[in-house]
């Protein structure tokens, strides 16, 4: 049962029980309506109550309905609202935790709301591609005024409660719009049922949002105000200015026009690749943190003390982000020397933080005081956590992991941070494979989102459900992958990097590619990334690619430019050529003959590449190696790698990720275009993956 009904001396309660988050889906939609009816044929009761079990109030519209035919049928959320805010006898919604989107539309239809404090109240449809489809646009603003409202829809963002009282009544000083009638600090039900009470003893009519006004002293030049700062940030996504749209037609042409106006709006918009594309992330999210082999009931195992090997580049954001979720960590160096530039650059790192007004001073303290810095091996003995980032060498790797393995305290778990090595003869170097795991982080690593969890074949299960369960905790989207040369992501980025030297070769210049690729979203091309990130990184990975797979085809059009030192902005030029003091990339002269007299000596025939065939052979190389690396099982759904790709690598958001991309061209014309691209010049590149040709002769894609 979606919903429960009780009564309560005079007050029918009706309580929404939908785990996990009672999602308004067609039977708990159902069951509202019925409850009130229920309530008005009941000459005992003089009020309702509605409120919800478990740990929401509502998280809204059930998302997993959407586009399909349960969305649209009666009682839609719109007749549900109707019929709330038409009751004769006063509903008041009872909230706690949190109510979103359609649940606090729902809300907003009662005649009373009260509220527990701490509850996160949003309408974060905007989140994804959509706008707030059952009345918030028009309700909100009558209820908190037009400019809270606009900022809360555009934005998306939670508020607190406690923030939304009316003027004067609970939490006096806090209280600065009129969302909630009282904010109630002890027990809801109790404090809900004596409210019912009180309200229920009135005569009718009860107040209606609908009926408020909304105030402003200049409505229209606020809206326009708030469109071109939308416009300017909200470019590849429709559903911003389609809030404003809907909020400015309420204003303009009053409460049913607006309702109607925003009903089609959110009609067109739920059918949008963007909208698409963000509820597949929103579920991909939440997907990559299941493994389809590990319970999710699967004990964990308790982190309170982290160590971590290495205070370089990656080991002290690594340090920071166990920190920041006020972990302490022990921070092991071989020098002094090293151990102190380490410390230094993450306190350099907390003051930027805090010039920008986004950490407090006593916290940047706070923060560093949860590091202890150390030379010995003795002092990791208490941790529950040891993650290894020391050079990328396996002689390295095995003295330290061998080290460990001495002094770890048994069940710690010993996690690498490595970017290229195989974590099996990592765990190989202890006696305790078990515990062992890939932990790898992508730099800044205190700001990028992924962390790819590198399952070895012996880890243990309660490993990975910890160490994902601890990434959570650290804010970072955690993805499985397997064993295999370059993890999901590097694997795949090889082939793209493949694809755009290739290009180069055959009559592209860097800044065609770059442009190319920036235009269909990527916040970076190639070329620009890899003078970003040095070119002597690639340069050192292709020598060992060349010793590893000597049958393999590269083009060696790169190592010529890093045989001339140029390795990017670190030595002001790469790809590009850069002034001192300043980013920004101009294409270079030297550079560009390079790369012609390149294609001469390769007898490569030059010819006009378009923009289409550089997208194409950039993102289908990713797609081919993304469907290799499914049927190898190395990444578990489809879903991981659009994860893995959205969070570390810059893929734009609006287009879901490289496999929902495909799916969206349709794999029998990606097939096509791979078949293609192998019959020419560089073909051997493209070994179609098996799977898309079977997807697309069955007319599926790899998200079904
Ligand atoms: N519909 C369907 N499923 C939902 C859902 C929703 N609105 N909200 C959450 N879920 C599911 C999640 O997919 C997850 O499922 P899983 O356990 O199978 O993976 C489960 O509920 C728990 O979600 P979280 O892991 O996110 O739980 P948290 O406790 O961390 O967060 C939350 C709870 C804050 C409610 C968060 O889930 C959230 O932000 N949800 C989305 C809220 C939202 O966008 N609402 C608007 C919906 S659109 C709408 O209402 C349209 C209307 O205007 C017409
Ligand atoms: P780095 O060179 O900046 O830092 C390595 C640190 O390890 C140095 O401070 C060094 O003094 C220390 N070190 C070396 N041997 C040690 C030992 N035996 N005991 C303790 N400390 C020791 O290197 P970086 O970039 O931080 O890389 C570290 C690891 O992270 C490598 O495995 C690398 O492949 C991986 N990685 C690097 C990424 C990057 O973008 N730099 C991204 C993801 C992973």
């Amino acid at each position: 049962m979606a919903v429960d009904y009780t009564t309560h001396d005079g007050v029918a309660v009706i309580t929404l029980n939908n785990p996990p988050v009672n999602g308004l889906g067609l039977s708990t939609r159902a069951g509202i309506v019925e409850g009130i009816e229920r309530a008005q044929n009941d000459p005992a009761v003089k009020a309702i109550v509605l409120t919800g079990a478990g740990k929401a109030f509502s998280g809204g519209a059930d998302i997993t309905e959407f586009n399909t035919p349960k969305a649209t049928q009666e009682p839609t959320l719109h007749t549900v609202i109707k019929t709330v805010e038409g009751s004769a006898k006063p509903v008041i919604a009872a909230i706690h935790s949190v109510a979103m989107g359609g649940g606090l539309e729902l809300a907003l239809g009662a005649h009373y709301r009260i509220a527990a404090p701490g509850a996160q109240i949003a309408l974060p449809e905007v989140k994804l591609g959509i706008l707030p489809g059952a009345g918030g646009t028009q309700r909100l603003p009558r209820a908190i005024g037009l400019e809270a409202a606009l900022n809360m829809i555009v934005s998306g963002a939670p508020v607190m409660s406690e923030k939304l009282a009316h003027p004067g009544l609970a939490h006096p000083g806090l209280a600065d719009s009129g969302l909630f009638d009282e904010v109630v600090e002890g027990d809801l039900a109790e404090a809900a049922l004596a409210f019912a009470r009180k309200v229920g003893a009135k005569a009718g009519p009860h107040p209606k949002v609908r009926d408020r006004k909304i105030e402003h002293p200049n409505a229209a030049g606020f809206i326009q105000f708030a469109r071109n700062s939308v416009a300017a940030v909200a470019k590849n996504f429709p559903g911003p200015l389609k809030c404003i749209d809907a909020v400015e037609a309420g204003v303009q042409n009053g409460f049913d026009k607006g309702l109607a106006f925003e009903r089609d709006c959110f009609i067109a918009l739920v059918q949008t690749p963007e909208s698409h594309a963000l509820r597949h992330a929103f579920f991909g999210e939440r997907a990559a943190s299941k493994i389809p082999d590990v319970p999710s009931d699967t004990p964990v195992r308790d982190i309170k003390q982290v160590a971590v090997i290495g205070a370089g580049t990656m080991g002290g954001g690594i340090a920071m982000n166990f920190i920041n979720a006020g972990i302490p960590v022990t921070l092991l160096e071989t020098k002094q020397e090293a151990l102190d530039r380490g410390v230094g650059t993450i306190r350099k790192n907390y003051e930027a933080t805090v010039k920008k007004g986004k950490l407090k001073p006593e916290a940047l303290e706070q923060r560093m005081a949860l590091i202890t810095p150390t030379l010995s091996y003795d002092d990791l003995k208490n941790a529950d956590l040891i993650v290894e980032a020391v050079f990328e060498e396996l002689g390295v790797k095995e003295q330290v992991f061998k080290r460990l393995d001495e002094v770890a305290k048994p069940g710690a778990i010993l996690a690498s941070n490595t970017s290229t090595l195989d974590v099996d003869k990592i765990a190989a170097f202890t006696k305790r494979p078990q515990d062992v795991v890939g932990m790898h982080f992508f730099s800044p690593a205190n700001v990028m989102k992924l962390l790819e969890v590198v399952r070895g074949k012996d880890t243990a299960k309660d490993v990975l459900a910890t160490v994902m369960k601890l990434a959570k905790k650290i804010k970072k989207t955690a993805v499985v992958s397997g064993v295999c040369d370059g993890f999901i992501g590097n694997r795949m980025i090889e082939q793209y990097i493949r694809q755009a030297l290739f290009m180069l070769e055959e009559g592209a210049l860097p800044a065609q590619v770059d442009k190319a690729i920036e235009k269909f979203g990527f916040a970076m091309g190639p070329f620009r990334m890899s003078d970003l990130a040095g070119n002597d990184i690639g340069w050192a990975i292709r020598k060992r690619r060349y010793q590893e797979h000597p049958d393999m085809h590269y083009s060696k059009i790169a190592d010529r430019l890093c045989e001339t030192g140029r390795f990017g902005q670190k030595t002001g030029g790469g790809w590009y050529d850069y002034k001192a003091g300043d980013r920004t990339a101009y294409p270079s002269k030297v550079v560009d003959e390079m790369i012609t007299s390149f294609s001469k000596e390769a007898n490569a025939e030059r010819r006009k590449i378009s923009d289409e065939e550089i997208v194409e052979r950039l993102v289908f190389a990713l797609v081919n190696e993304g469907a290799k690396i499914l049927e190898e099982g190395i990444a578990s759904k489809a879903s991981d790698i659009d994860m893995v790709y959205l969070t570390g690598y810059g893929f734009p958001l609006y287009r879901g990720g490289p496999m929902l991309y495909a799916d969206t061209v349709g794999l029998y014309n990606v097939e096509r275009a791979i078949r293609r691209y192998a019959s020419r010049p560089n073909g051997d590149a493209w070994q179609l993956a098996p799977s898309i040709a079977e997807l697309a002769a069955k007319g599926r894609g790899f998200n079904g």
